[in-house]
């Protein structure tokens, strides 16, 4: 059998855990199928020679928002590095969309495998399937059904053109079909992001891994603590909606130690917006090991983050979501996450009522079990057979 070739495509850090398990995972199929004693993943056949190539498109490019990540979750060095830095929208996608292209030209794969919803993720997408190469996307048909978000923009359009969609959460299955989408494209696996998180809690657990001492450092001066992350262009690049949420969090640090991992975009905004740190403890991005650690030692997290929505659902720390929507609604119907928008008044409530011990109780989505990309890679072995 010919050796099946395929991209996966990362740019901005929350790619990078989600394109980790799959992965590996095919890795460990393909190890399966050269017989060397590895267990071989169901519908492999024993004979699948899958190389896979991992394209990085240089969308974020310190090393704290990218290289520690490919470290710690143990991804092999990119194939291909476009390079391509910050830029505005279109110029972002549009450098990433040419230079790919040219990586398109020369090395023609049987599929190219996206994650996510930012920018690196339509642009590939978009450049793949215009020269007729297959798609697939992992996290499809999730909807905030707010098309002044770029993140939406960028889900629609990429769950548009794929040929096989994943699904991580009950959601993603009802917008697709309300879209139209053909049942045979949608596939329902979890959530590729939750594989690691459990790999990850699983080292810290067994003493494999070890958060670093400085993260020790911070998290150790505190008895307890909530930890904070804010990043939307939405949330922190316009004065007037940035002061009021800025204040509502120092009230917030004056009842409980607020840990800050920085995003460069928002130290920025603090910076020329004049807000001071006051009681919140801003810090320099972190990596996944010391994230992971950090959050689920916290009473709680307040976020702005997609992702930190889902994992602390699965760690059961409540979670305050700075924004007026979510694409993601099972970790608030199902799991640990409270919508408080960007009302003050409102997530000072949310955080007395969890400080108070009124937290919800949440529970865990289905699927999301640490096998989503067992399943994902399963179902990709007989598409590109
Ligand atoms: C991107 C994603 C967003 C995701 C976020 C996670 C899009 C549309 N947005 O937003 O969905 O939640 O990543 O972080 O794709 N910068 C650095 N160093 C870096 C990367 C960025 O300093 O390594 C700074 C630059 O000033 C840059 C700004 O951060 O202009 C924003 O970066 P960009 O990749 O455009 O968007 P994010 O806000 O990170």
């Amino acid at each position: 059998m010919k050796t099946k070739v395929i991209h996966f495509i990362a740019g901005a850090r929350p790619n990078f855990m989600k394109i980790a398990p799959i992965i590996k995972e095919m890795e460990k199929s393909r190890r399966g199928a050269m017989g060397n004693g590895v267990k071989q993943t169901k519908g492999n056949g024993g004979g699948n020679k899958l190389q896979v190539k991992i394209v990085h498109t240089g969308q974020h490019y310190d090393a704290n928002m990218s290289d520690i990540f490919f470290r710690e979750l143990g991804i092999p060095e990119p194939d291909y590095n476009l390079e391509v830095g910050s830029g505005s929208h279109a110029e972002q996608t549009a450098k990433i969309m040419v230079a790919y292209e040219k990586v398109l030209q020369n090395d023609r794969p049987d599929l190219v495998i996206v994650v996510g919803d930012v920018n690196s993720t339509i642009a590939c997408s978009l450049t793949a399937k215009k020269l007729g190469i297959k798609v697939a996307h992992v996290e499809a048909g999730l909807r905030s059904f707010d098309m002044e978000m770029p993140e939406e923009i960028n889900r629609i359009l990429t769950d548009r053109i794929s040929d096989l969609l994943f699904v991580t959460e009950e959601s993603g299955l009802k917008n697709l079909k309300n879209e139209g989408v053909q049942d045979d494209r949608v596939h329902f696996v979890g959530n590729v992001m939750i594989d690691t998180l459990l790999e990850h809690l699983k080292r810290i657990e067994t003493g494999e891994s070890q958060p670093s001492e400085e993260i020790r450092e911070v998290v150790g001066s505190f008895k307890e603590y909530a930890v904070l992350t804010l990043h939307r262009p939405s949330n922190v690049d316009h004065e007037e909606t940035f002061a009021p949420i800025w204040r509502a969090i120092s009230e917030v640090g004056e009842r409980i130690p607020i840990i800050f991992p920085a995003h460069p975009r928002t130290r920025a905004k603090m910076e020329t917006f004049g807000l001071s740190e006051g009681a919140v403890r801003t810090i320099e991005p972190v990596g996944y090991m010391d994230m992971l650690w950090a959050v689920k030692g916290a009473r709680m997290v307040l976020t702005d983050s997609g992702g930190l929505q889902e994992e602390t659902t699965v760690l059961g720390v409540p979670c305050i979501t700075i924004r007026e929507n979510t694409e993601r609604p099972s970790t608030i119907e199902i799991g640990t996450n409270y919508l408080a928008g960007t009302d003050p008044d409102r997530i000072l409530l949310l955080a007395n009522e969890i400080l108070e011990g009124r937290a919800k109780k949440g529970k865990i989505p289905p699927f999301w079990d640490g096998k989503a990309a067992e399943r994902i890679v399963d179902i990709i072995l007989k598409e590109v057979q």
